[in-house]
C-alpha cells in the first residue's frame, strides 16, 4: 500500500515547552479516510501544521507525498501545499475577497482557464449550499457559512489529500452532514482524507482509520 504520510519517532512542539508529540509513529495510506482524535490541547492542530510545513519536526522523520518535511525547502513546500486541500480551524478566508473568489483561489493558483474556474467554483458553492452568498464577503457570513466556504475552497482543485481541522465543529447537524457527505464524495474520487474531530459521526458507513493523540503519544485505535 502506498503511503502518503509516514512518520517515525516524530517529535513536534514549540520553543521552551515540553514537546506536544514525543516520538510518534504512524502512517496514512493513499486513499484512506482517517479521523484524528484527542482531547483539546493534545496536538491535533500541531500535527496538521507539520503536514503542510507550517512547523518543522524537532526530530524524527516525516514524509508527506514523498517530500521530506524535515529538510524540504520553500519551493518544495509550496508545491506540496498546492496539492493539498487545507481546512483550518479558524478558516483563514481572505477578508477583502468575495466568497466566490476565496473558493476559486486554488484554481487560479493552479492556472486553470477562467471558464473552468467559474464552473468548478459554482459547483462547489452549490455543494455546500452557498450559491446565494457568492458575492458576499467573509465577515458577512455566519461562522458555519464561513466554515462551509473553507471546505469548498479545500476541495475545489481536487487535491491529493484533504486535511481538515474540525471542519464540522461549528455546524448544525444538517450542515455537518452536508460537509461530511462532500468529504465522502471526495474520498470516493480517490482523495485521501484526514479530519481532526472531537466527534466521529455515529453512523459512519465507510471503512476508516482512527489516529488518537493523547499525552504526547499517537496510536491507531483498532
Ligand atoms: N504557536 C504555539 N506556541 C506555543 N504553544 C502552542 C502553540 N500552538 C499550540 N501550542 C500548544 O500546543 C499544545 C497542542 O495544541 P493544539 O492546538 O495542537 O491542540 P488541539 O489538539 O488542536 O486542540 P483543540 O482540540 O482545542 O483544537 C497545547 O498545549 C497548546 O497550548
Ligand atoms: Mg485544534
Amino acid at each position: 500500500m502506498e503511503k502518503i504520510v509516514n512518520a517515525q519517532n516524530l517529535v513536534l512542539g514549540y520553543k521552551k515547552q515540553e514537546p506536544v508529540m514525543k516520538g510518534g509513529n504512524f502512517s496514512i495510506n493513499k486513499g484512506e479516510f482517517v479521523f484524528l482524535t484527542g482531547p483539546s490541547g493534545s496536538g491535533k492542530t500541531t500535527l496538521i501544521k507539520s503536514l503542510y510545513g507550517g512547523i518543522r519536526p524537532l526530530s524524527g522523520t516525516l514524509e508527506v507525498a514523498g517530500i521530506n518535511m524535515v529538510k524540504a525547502g520553500s519551493g518544495k513546500l509550496t508545491s506540496l501545499r498546492r496539492k493539498m486541500g487545507l481546512v483550518f480551524q479558524d478558516y483563514k478566508l481572505i477578508e477583502e475577497w468575495t466568497i466566490k473568489k476565496n473558493v476559486m483561489l486554488p484554481l487560479i493558483i493552479a492556472g486553470y482557464a477562467a471558464d473552468i474556474c467559474e464552473q468548478q467554483t459554482a459547483k462547489l458553492l452549490n455543494h455546500v449550499k452557498l450559491t446565494h452568498k457568492s458575492e458576499d464577503y467573509p465577515d458577512e457570513l455566519s461562522g458555519g457559512e464561513q466554515q462551509r466556504a473553507a471546505v469548498a475552497r479545500a476541495l475545489v482543485h481536487s487535491p491529493l489529500i484533504i486535511v481538515a481541522d474540525e471542519p464540522t465543529g461549528n455546524l448544525d447537524e444538517y450542515s455537518a452532514e452536508v460537509v461530511m457527505e462532500l468529504l465522502k464524495t471526495a474520498h470516493a474520487c480517490g482523495i485521501t482524507v484526514l479530519i481532526a474531530t472531537h466527534h466521529i459521526p455515529s453512523r459512519f458507513d465507510l471503512p476508516y482509520k482512527t489516529l488518537h493523540i493523547e499525552n504526547g503519544n499517537i496510536h491507531e485505535i483498532p
